[in-house]
């Protein structure tokens, strides 16, 4: 398997910020949560993130996820903690009175692991996951992160730069729907989160052009997301997700979209990105077929994560 070479440091230049500053106001407006937070993304990626990198992330003297986190290099520590979540909570304010997702929820998640996270519709899986990656913040509790070298850091308590910065280094989202800028062909949109970070374009077309390759698409990089199927969408989304190199993928009802076959065939290139990549994945998914493939299956009912021993029983 071919690894793109690594993303270079991040400087963000003048012309890649206004690059990118014109490629997020194409994004498209629409639906709610999801896409509000896909649409920051992208504008994030807007660029003022980067330079402020890993010391004013981190955070906190304790280290809550044990001297085993650290890691040395790039190698991921099997098994060691990735994320450790204690007594979040999350709770809105409406019309009607407190609406309370869930309280006092631990978790832990491995490097390593893929975990599925399955529940009713409502239970709030989404917005566990914009928790975990910094883009939502709990109302009570602490989401820590492991660091490769320091201590780990305190997603809720990152300002909204840091928070930028963090998700543009160790997190990959994918979404049900893929949220590519139509305006942009396959490569340009998996090269924007390198030129986010102040990547000269070449080199970032280059990267993104071996993620191409990786995800079976290097003969469709000039074409636009409209002009491509729903998986060959979804695996450009991929390719995007991850061309930063980052630790966590968060995926959102990744297949949701897509027939049961493609669905099959793009989980399995998930399957095998988080292998070859050692990444540690969360997906949330409806298809107990598919969750099933996971190393662990959580069920998020009544504002509780449970883990899932009889996989017979039905996602929702
Ligand atoms: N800003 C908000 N204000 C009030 N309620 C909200 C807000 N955002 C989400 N909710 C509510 O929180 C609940 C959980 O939403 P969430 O999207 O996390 O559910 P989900 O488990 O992902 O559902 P699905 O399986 O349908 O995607 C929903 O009932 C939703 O209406
Ligand atoms: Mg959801």
């Amino acid at each position: 398997m071919t690894h793109p070479p690594p993303a270079a440091p991040p400087q963000a230049s003048r012309a890649a910020r206004e690059n990118e500053s014109r490629a997020s106001g194409t994004q498209e407006n629409s639906t709610p949560l999801a896409q509000e937070s896909s649409s920051r993304l992208v504008q994030e990626s807007s660029l003022q993130l980067v330079q402020e990198s890993s010391p004013q992330l981190v955070q906190g003297k304790t280290d809550p996820l044990g001297a085993e986190h650290a890691r040395l290099g790039d190698a991921p520590l099997r098994d060691a903690p990735l994320i450790k979540v204690e007594g979040l909570r999350k709770s809105y304010r409406t019309a009607r009175g407190e609406l309370t997702l869930f309280e006092n929820l631990d978790l832990e998640v491995a490097a390593g692991e893929m975990v599925a996270i399955v529940g009713q519709s409502g239970t709030g899986k989404s917005t566990l996951l914009h928790i975990l990656g910094a883009l939502d913040a709990p109302t009570a509790g602490t989401v820590y992160f492991a660091s490769i070298d320091a201590a780990p850091v305190k997603v809720a308590s990152l300002s909204p730069r840091e928070a930028a910065a963090f998700r543009n280094r160790e997190i990959g989202y994918v979404w049900q729907f893929h949220y590519l800028l139509p305006e942009f062909t396959a490569e340009e949109n998996v090269a924007m989160p390198l030129m986010a970070r102040g990547m000269r374009q070449s080199e970032a077309r280059e990267i993104a052009s071996n993620w191409l390759r990786e995800v079976d698409l290097e003969d469709r990089g000039a074409h636009r997301p409209g002009e491509l199927s729903g998986g060959e969408q979804q695996r450009v989304a991929l390719a995007r997700a991850l061309v930063c190199s980052p630790r966590l993928l968060l995926a959102d009802e990744p297949t949701g979209d897509l027939d049961g076959t493609t669905a099959g065939r793009v989980f399995e290139l998930i399957e095998r990105l988080h292998a070859s990549h050692g990444l540690t994945s969360i997906l949330v998914t409806h298809n107990m077929e598919l969750a099933e493939r996971c190393t662990r299956i959580l069920r998020l009912a009544g504002g509780r994560l449970t883990a899932l021993t009889d996989a017979a029983q039905p996602a929702t």
